[in-house]
């Protein structure tokens, strides 16, 4: 089997699909490669990310690792948010295929780009805090 359980069961069975009208952040970030596009939004309470969604049009593993991202990130502060690499990500999904390595970067990514614009929101420069924003090259 190429792809883990919680792969296909995110896949299959993903968390926190949808928007959040009100958010305090949005992020989007795209790969022009394969042409997957990943939409974050954030609703953050006192530097606490009290809820988080997205939508994905991408592959399965981009709809499996942001389903995972967006439940590895709720409930946890700014900061924690800030720390969560694609490895962790992966890491939680117990796995991806080589070749699927950048989706997980695009979920990444997708979070950063949301806090992004949650700090631009509030008047702070966000690239000394969140840094750039990438796109995945391959
Ligand atoms: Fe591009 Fe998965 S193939 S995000």
């Amino acid at each position: 089997m190429m792809y883990s359980e919680k792969v296909l069961d995110h896949f299959s069975n993903p968390r926190n699909v949808g928007e959040i009208e009100d958010a305090d952040g949005v992020g989007e970030i795209g790969n022009a490669k394969c042409g997957d596009i990943m939409k974050m939004y954030l609703k953050i309470d006192k530097g606490i990310i009290t809820d988080a969604k997205f939508k994905t049009f991408g592959c399965g593993a981009a709809v499996a690792t942001s389903s995972m991202a967006t439940e590895l990130i709720k409930g946890k502060s700014i900061d924690d948010a800030l720390k969560l690499t694609n490895d962790a990500v992966v890491e939680a999904l117990d796995g991806l295929p080589a070749v699927k390595i950048h989706c997980s970067v695009l979920a990444e990514q997708a979070v950063r780009s949301a806090l992004s614009d949650y700090y631009t929101r509030q008047g702070i420069d966000p690239l000394p805090i969140v840094g750039e924003i990438k796109e995945p090259e391959e």
